[in-house]
């Protein structure tokens, strides 16, 4: 039930209502047979009365119980942290006291594991705790995170604590931004940026002690850390210490990869939490996520309010509406509390994401409308109320169709308690679980599934390659993930001509893993440069890699959709998102014109410090290696080439338009080319409802209610087999059903088995 109340709408909020309404005349009902029951003293009216009473008890006894904690909480902690020195706040934080004996476990052991309730204070003191001990006079002192808000607003933290600006003493690193200095001796960074820093040096020479943070979330990166940094431990025996760090995990199965580590334990300051459940399913989650936020505002004591969303058009949606109604209820009741609200994710820009720490003015109340980033990785002071409707969006890979897509699904128990955990951090608090206890019980997985068992592997592989392991599937993963997922990514990249036929890392292969991105995006790139577009296809490059640059306000959706327009281009969203880029630069990077064409002036910024980064990446290969000529060039409006371009690296990702076989044909539907599913264009394509797009190329697949199909490009099909020709062949007329003459490509290999797959693939040349 919890699968089908996410993909339903709200065009099942009627339905709500009618239950509600049935339930409150159903109640009124009983009341009436109560009062009735006074008069005539009938016995099976009077058992009823007693079940009502009972049940009134029973809610009344939890309201008292939670009003007890509140009282208390108030007197306890509420504000009070806030008003410590940074010092005193620092010293009352779990981890102290504990400071000298887990530096006596680092002293003598090579390897520690460290478990810790969220909060506790793992991630902002350890790394100091070993600063101050000398650590960091032997080399950098390294923490990882699994997402780059954690590891920027961590890093702002500390400076703060340490008392330097961030990039001096402590500083960080994430994809595309590197803001450290040979000053620097704590560094936090994501766990790919360290994962890259492994290629060029596997013995980690200039760390004195790696952090891996957050070990629980089991990210592939923090995993692949795992063995490499076991090894590179092993190697330097003595002047490398590996710290794991953790809120929750199976501390047996850790300390027995890690080769008997010991594990040390903090113990967190944790008030209870009290769960509410739904009674029955909730159909639209995000109208009963805003009505509980709202209700707990209006009715309820003071304490700042947390809620778990799956992502940014979920949260800006929410934050909108919240404001819309709030702003009905201060004109309604102006004696109404001010109710701030805060959106966090990783997309927002830092400045927006440091708001939510500052404490909540007297008199007001905050909402922080998260993703869940907030469960375990950021920990905000002040939440009484966590607000979770039980979902989360995740990345999932089918091995088989070799297909990626982020699909959004009810999280796992573990996480749902790290979730309510929130909410009893700073005094005893109260979770509403926007599912039933049942769900909670019997739908939901005990735990999460490591990443690496469910994500396409190929740029890991890469990596793997490129370090030299060339058995890959057998390399020391504490969970290894399925041989099918290391099979179809060794098969991706011998098809995109990372890897010769024996498995060996080839020119190209080598030149991709200088990029900080995924292959298909990587080998389009290389082949730009061979087709004169460079200077184009990285602006797009760039722009895809940032959150989207359309801004669709609710109450102007038609005016931004028709400035959208202005940009479309009938070749399809990979040009309109050039066409955007370079306007914005006629515009001299003008703010005004972003807001005059509803554009996101931010990701316009990112995507060009983006761009120049990808610019000097390609020149300095262009030194380094003299023989690729990569000197950046404009193809000078032939954009063709671009597409063709984007063909030689997404060739999997494409789609042909569904034939309608005598039914009436559905809007912007399409079949994949590989695997034959059913993909459908998502409306806001600049070729939504456009005629002739028979064949299109995609960056993503969304899956909501259907498989969308994201940022689209029309294609001439002959180019796949001039620029995949590992993959695609002309398919012999003779052997091919009428439609598939029509169309005269096939794919290369057996489609149902990825072995053969590989093998196969590997045969042919
Ligand atoms: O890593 P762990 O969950 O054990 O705790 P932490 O992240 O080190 O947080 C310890 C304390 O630092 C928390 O009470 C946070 O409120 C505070 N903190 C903060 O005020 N601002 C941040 N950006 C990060 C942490
Ligand atoms: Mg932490």
């Amino acid at each position: 039930s919890l699968i089908r109340a996410a993909q339903y709408g709200s065009r099942f909020m009627a339905e709500v209502k009618r239950v509600k309404m049935e339930k409150k005349q159903e109640e009124e009902k009983l009341k009436r047979q109560a009062e009735r029951a006074k008069k005539t003293e009938d016995p099976m009216l009077e058992e009823l009365i007693l079940q009502t009473k009972m049940q009134q008890q029973k809610e009344q006894a939890a309201e008292k119980a939670v009003d007890e904690w509140r009282k208390q909480a108030k007197i306890e902690s509420y504000g009070i942290r806030s008003q410590l020195s940074m010092q005193e706040q620092r010293e009352s934080l779990p981890v102290f006291d504990k400071r000298e004996e887990l530096l006596k476990q680092v002293q003598e052991n090579d390897i520690v594991v460290v478990v810790g309730e969220t909060g506790s204070g793992k991630t902002t003191q350890i790394t100091q705790y070993l600063a101050e001990e000398g650590y960091g006079n032997k080399g950098i002192i390294a923490c990882t995170q699994p997402r780059r808000v954690a590891a920027t607003s961590v890093a702002k933290r500390v400076a703060e604590e340490v008392g330097c600006k961030v990039g001096d003493e402590v500083g960080y690193t994430i994809r595309f931004e590197d803001v450290t200095s040979d000053r620097t001796i704590i560094k936090y960074m994501t766990d790919g940026m360290l994962q890259v820093e492994a290629l060029s040096d596997p013995d980690m020479k200039r760390y004195s002690v790696i952090m891996l943070d957050e070990a629980h979330e089991r990210t592939v990166a923090t995993d692949v850390l795992f063995a490499l940094l076991k090894d590179a431990v092993k190697r330097r025996k003595g002047s490398l210490k590996l710290i794991v760090t953790s809120a929750t995990l199976d501390s047996a199965k850790f300390s027995k990869y890690f080769f008997d580590c010991p594990v040390f334990h903090i113990k967190g300051r944790t008030f209870p939490v009290k769960i509410f459940y739904t009674k029955r399913p909730e159909l639209d989650y995000i109208e009963s996520t805003i009505d509980t936020v709202i209700d707990v505002h209006v009715n309820n004591p003071k304490g700042d309010i947390l809620v778990f969303l799956t992502g940014r058009d979920e949260i800006d949606t929410c934050c909108e509406t919240i404001i819309e109604k709030m702003s009905v209820l201060y004109k309604s009741d102006p004696k109404m509390a001010e109710l701030i609200v805060l959106p966090i994710y990783s997309a927002l820009p830092s400045e927006m994401q440091s708001r939510i720490f500052e404490p909540t003015p007297e008199g007001k109340r905050k909402v922080v409308l998260a993703t869940n980033i907030a469960e375990t990785s950021i920990t905000i002071d002040g939440i009484y109320y966590v607000v979770d409707p039980g979902f989360v969006k995740v990345n999932a890979y089918n091995a088989k169709l070799g297909m990626d897509s982020l699909i959004v699904q009810p999280v796992s128990r573990a996480q749902a308690d790290q979730r309510s955990g929130r909410a009893g951090r700073t005094g005893p608090g109260v979770c509403f679980r926007l599912y039933t206890k049942n769900a909670y019980l019997n739908e939901m997985s005990a735990n999460t599934v490591p990443e690496i068992q469910r994500q396409n592997l190929s740029n890991t592989i890469l990596m793997l390659k490129a370090m030299g392991i060339s058995d890959v599937l057998n390399f020391g993963f504490m969970d290894p993930p399925e041989e099918d997922t290391i099979l179809s990514a060794l098969d991706e990249l011998y098809i995109l001509d990372a890897l010769d036929v024996d498995g060996n890392l080839t020119k190209t292969g080598k030149y991709m893993t200088s990029f900080p991105m995924e292959p298909k995006l990587t080998k389009t790139l290389i082949k730009s440069i061979e087709f004169n577009c460079s200077y184009e296809v990285i602006i797009i490059i760039a722009m895809l890699s940032v959150p989207d640059v359309f801004y669709r306000p609710k109450e102007k959706k038609e005016r931004a959709d028709k400035m959208k327009s202005k940009f479309n281009d009938y070749n399809g969203d990979h040009l309109t998102l050039l066409n955007v880029y370079l306007k914005w630069e006629d515009s001299n990077f003008s703010k005004s014109w972003c807001q005059d064409h509803f554009i996101h002036e931010k990701s316009l910024k990112r995507a060009r410090d983006v761009k120049r980064q990808l610019l000097s990446i390609v020149e300095n290969l262009d030194r380094k290696e003299r023989r690729l000529d990569s000197s950046v060039r404009s193809c000078k409006g032939n954009y063709d080439l671009i597409r063709k371009t984007f063909v030689s690296g997404f060739f999997k990702n494409t789609a042909k338009r569904a034939s309608n076989h005598g039914h009436k044909d559905e809007e912007g539907s399409y079949r994949t080319l590989v695997e034959n599913i059913p993909v459908y264009m998502h409306p806001s394509s600049s070729l939504f409802k456009k005629h002739g797009v028979d064949y299109v190329l995609y960056h993503t697949l969304v899956l909501t209610n259907k498989e969308y199909m994201h940022c689209i490009t029309k294609i001439d099909p002959k180019w796949l087999i001039l620029y995949a020709p590992r993959f695609f062949k002309q398919a012999d007329p003779n052997q091919l059903s009428l439609t598939k003459r029509r169309e005269r490509i096939q794919p290369l290999f057996n489609r149902n088995d990825p072995k053969e797959k590989w093998r196969l693939s590997r045969g042919r040349r």
